[in-house]
């Protein structure tokens, strides 16, 4: 391994990718929870390159403060006019002194399927051939727009032309330049300074310098990738999608293959950072984002959206929109639940139907099963909270906390006006409104009397159905007794 440990490696990220048709620059939009150039940062990542370095030029504030949030140990170079890629790969070189000794690998930016094993190959097959530049090509089924691979008769590549500057005859190769190459490192800051700008783009062409080398005697190479949309650059969003979709589609068969049962691979959308245990099992139309875990035997889906939700052993969540939770072991989740951030579900407990959390704790076997919202709370274990409760939180300018004990009972439609605690053991009556602190083992009636007018509908609504109702019940009430 630290035999093919690159000096540097040089991602290229200035241009603009107007195609995109976007105010976000084209490496930060995102497929599967990390934008473009993230997903070529961590394939580079695993090389283990000694300097890391990101040309940046169109949106370079963006880019920059991105880069320094997701990969604050890679530098940057800016490249100020995007004058082709020859000259950003010198930008790239000039922030690492100039001249790098030892191999410099070049991606671009916009690659986001490009794997760290197709790079290491590249890297071994540069070094064990020996070559001054190695470059990553494909068989690509439709070749427009790309650099084509040229190669004389022996097979050896001799120079890669650019679409807008080739003939018919080099329009029909359909080996192309993906963009990413091996070089010397010394060789390649020699050949930039001949690189001229004699061409349809008036751009110094990072291409060219596979000539320069060529001609002064030096090996060029040339590693085939083993499937062409990994190479693919995405330039506007339905290729974005397409690449999207190969990502997604790479994670879950990784997934699959590992022991998790995914039901309908086409509709279940994962993030690069989803991890799942054996037996895990994902029904379709869910969306695993962020850092959201799946455990052993759990349960999720359908229609599911987690994001940074950690699942435990054995849990079934259904139907759920997840923020920030942690589900524990057995506990049971949905349907139509909305977990918030900071909402902690013990082993056995269960947030059921038309349940909203947020900054909950809520212990071991309790239960929140209809209607609810449960806000900044701390319940106990083996607890039932009554139907449509709300925990009052908020008195429209602070946020209070409320503490209900372990084994309460609360009833239906009760509001727990925070800050207030009920005690273990306690018991509420249905539509009380708690304000007060209710004493471990107490019973709190926090509702008003019940008071009958006999006789009102008669009165205030004569000849009403209402009225006629009454009339018979009374009628057969008086006969009965
Ligand atoms: C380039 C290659 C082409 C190859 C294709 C693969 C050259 C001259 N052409 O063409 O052979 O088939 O990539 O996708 O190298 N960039 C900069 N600064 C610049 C110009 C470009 O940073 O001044 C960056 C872009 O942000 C992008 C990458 O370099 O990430 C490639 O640039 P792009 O303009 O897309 O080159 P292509 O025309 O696609
Ligand atoms: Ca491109």
């Amino acid at each position: 391994m630290s035999a093919i440990r690159p000096a540097a490696v040089v991602v290229l990220a200035a241009g603009e990718g107007t195609r995109m048709k976007s105010a976000t620059p084209k490496v930060l939009h995102e497929i599967c929870g990390r934008s473009l150039v993230g997903h070529v940062l961590a394939a580079a990542g695993e090389l283990e390159p000694q300097n890391l370095v990101v040309v940046v030029g169109h949106a370079r504030e963006q880019v920059t403060e991105h880069l320094n949030r997701v990969a604050p140990e890679v530098r940057t170079a800016v490249q100020a006019e995007q004058n082709g890629t020859g000259h950003a790969v010198r930008m790239g070189l000039e922030e690492l002194g100039g001249v790098v000794d030892g191999t410099v690998i070049v991606v671009c930016g916009d690659t986001p399927l490009l794997t760290g094993a197709t790079l290491k190959a590249l890297s071994e097959t540069h070094i064990t051939d020996g070559n001054a530049v190695t470059v990553l090509t494909a068989e690509m089924p439709d070749a427009t727009g790309y650099g084509r691979i040229v190669r004389d008769e022996t097979g050896a590549v001799t120079a890669i032309v650019e679409h807008k500057d080739a003939d018919d005859t080099i329009r029909a190769i359909r080996e192309i330049n993906s963009g990413v190459f091996a070089f010397d490192g010394r060789l390649l800051a020699e050949a930039l300074k001949q690189v001229r700008t004699d061409n349809s783009q008036g751009e110094e062409y990072l291409t060219d310098v596979l000539g320069i080398l060529r001609e002064a005697g030096h090996r060029v190479g040339a590693s085939v990738a083993g499937d062409h949309r990994e190479i693919a650059g995405i330039n506007n969003r339905v290729q974005l999608a397409e690449a999207r979709r190969i990502l997604n589609d790479r994670l879950l068969t990784e997934a699959m293959l590992a022991g998790v049962t995914v039901v309908d691979p086409a509709t279940t959308w994962v993030d690069v950072t989803v991890t799942f245990e054996q037996d895990a099992i994902v029904h379709p139309g869910t969306q695993l984002q962020g850092a959201t875990h799946i455990a052993e035997g759990a349960e999720v889906g359908p229609n599911s959206r987690l994001l940074d939700t950690r699942v435990g052993p054995g849990a079934r969540v259904d139907n759920t929109v997840s923020n920030g939770a942690v589900v524990g072991p057995n506990a049971s989740v949905g349907p139509y639940a909305y977990l918030r951030p900071g909402t902690r579900l013990g082993a056995k407990g269960k947030i059921g139907t038309y349940v909203e959390t947020k900054n909950a704790s809520i212990g071991e076997g309790t239960k929140i099963p209809h209607l609810s919202y449960v806000g900044d709370a701390t319940i106990g274990e083996f607890t039932n909270i009554g139907a449509a409760s709300v925990f009052v939180n908020y008195d429209g300018q602070d946020k209070h906390h409320t503490t209900v004990g372990s084994h309460c009972r609360t009833g239906s439609d009760n509001m727990f006006v925070a800050p207030v605690t009920i005690g273990d053991g306690a018991y509420t009556a249905a539509g009380s409104v708690i304000t007060k602190d209710v004493p471990p083992g107490s019973l709190a009636v926090a509702r008003g009397q019940q008071r009958n007018i006999e006789g009102w509908v008669a009165r205030k609504r004569p000849g009403s159905a209402a009225a006629k109702a009454a009339e018979v019940a009374s009628r057969e009430e008086s006969a009965e007794s």
